[in-house]
């Protein structure tokens, strides 16, 4: 098969981290023989510091003629503490999400056993986890207008929107994850308090019955931020608007103990980015330090969802898995043992995919 793969780094680590996943997925191409052409476009602090624009046209143009997009991570402490810049490197991600269509953010969590133990959770309750959640990524408070202030300054507002069409689109993606796996979807919403989950409960209640083989439950946010705590086993797939899914994530992220090794997929109708679920780790950048594996996973589900390769995605974890049993890990996982660079974790993978 013949690939386009735009590489969109970004800062910070993202540079580094990316360098590696290209390693291992030309490892994949030679193994079955697939042909990719890689095009690299800068985004985040990266753009604008080369054009003022945080995703600039050029950029957009490169992911649209790809057949899926790998993104590093974005972000400069250059901007954090100037509430008052102009632009900042997360608008590019936000523009990107909108202008390609990314409606569906898929974030899972899993365990790795060589990991559990650096879970905050109890072994017991951590591992096997395995869910998955699909958060809405282009629509709700994110976006809904009006936003801003009143002419005095003294006022600030933001207002959550959905359409039925948004809710139903994210929901039906959820309810086919499920149907491949164990057949349990949870609507994560505040249906007691805003019309918007009122909105998203009854929409998911329309769709179940197109859907029997999987069992639907509806839980408030408050109350799933606490039993993902207590019981994660509990789930297998959420489905939520995007800012409850932009806390849950973070949330969920940690529960496995391995955050740095987690990778997530934006989808749409047209395009589809993969990237880890860590950000741009300043204080690493330009030190070949950073953990590779959440970016390599994350091409991973590249090769899954976004050419239906389902053994080079099984090959890419197996030499993860692989990776982490014989220890070519890492400092964040290396446990006080011999500590990997970055670019040899990279290499290790290639060389025994
Ligand atoms: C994420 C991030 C972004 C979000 C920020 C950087 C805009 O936190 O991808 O979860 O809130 O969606
Ligand atoms: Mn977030």
């Amino acid at each position: 098969m013949e690939m386009n793969i735009a590489l969109l780094p970004g800062d910070g680590i993202g540079p580094e981290v990316i360098a590696q996943a290209v390693k291992v997925i030309q490892a994949v191409a030679k193994k079955f023989g697939h042909t990719i052409h890689f095009e690299t476009a800068p985004v985040g602090a990266a753009a604008i510091d080369l054009t003022g624009d945080p995703y600039p046209e050029s950029t957009h143009a490169v992911c649209l003629r790809a057949d899926a997009v790998l993104f590093g991570a974005i972000g400069d402490p250059k901007y954090d503490n100037d509430p008052k810049a102009k632009v900042r490197p997360e608008q590019g991600l936000l523009a990107m999400r909108k202008k390609l269509g990314l409606f569906a953010n898929v974030r899972p969590t899993f365990t790795f056993p060589s990991l559990v133990h650096k879970s905050p959770l109890k072994l017991d309750r951590v591992d096997g986890v395995d869910f998955v959640f699909f958060r809405e990524l282009t629509g709700g408070i994110y976006f809904g207008e009006p936003r801003g202030r009143n002419e005095q300054g003294t006022k600030a507002f933001d207002t959550n929107v959905y359409t039925k069409e948004e809710i139903t689109r994210l929901a039906r993606m959820g309810f086919e994850a499920a149907q491949k796996r164990r057949k349990l979807l949870t609507c994560v919403d505040k249906a007691n308090v805003l019309a918007t989950s009122r909105l998203w409960r009854e929409t998911v209640q329309e769709l179940a019955p197109e859907y029997p083989d999987v069992k639907v439950e509806y839980e408030f946010v408050d109350a799933v931020a606490m039993r993902l705590i207590q019981w994660p086993k509990a789930y297998d797939v959420l489905i939520t608007e995007n800012l409850f899914g932009d806390i849950l994530t973070d949330e969920a992220s940690v529960i496995s103990g391995s955050m740095g090794l987690m990778p997530s997929a934006s989808l749409g109708t047209e395009n589809k980015l993969f990237e880890p679920i860590h950000g741009s780790y300043p204080q690493a950048a330009g030190k070949d330090i950073a953990n590779p594996l959440g970016t390599i996973l994350s091409a991973a589900m590249m090769f899954d969802y976004a050419f239906d390769l389902k053994d080079e995605a099984a090959a890419i974890s197996d030499v993860v898995n692989r990776s982490l049993s014989e220890g070519i890990v890492t400092e964040d996982i290396a446990d006080g043992a011999k500590a990997y660079k970055t670019s040899e974790v990279g290499d290790w993978l290639a060389e025994n995919l």
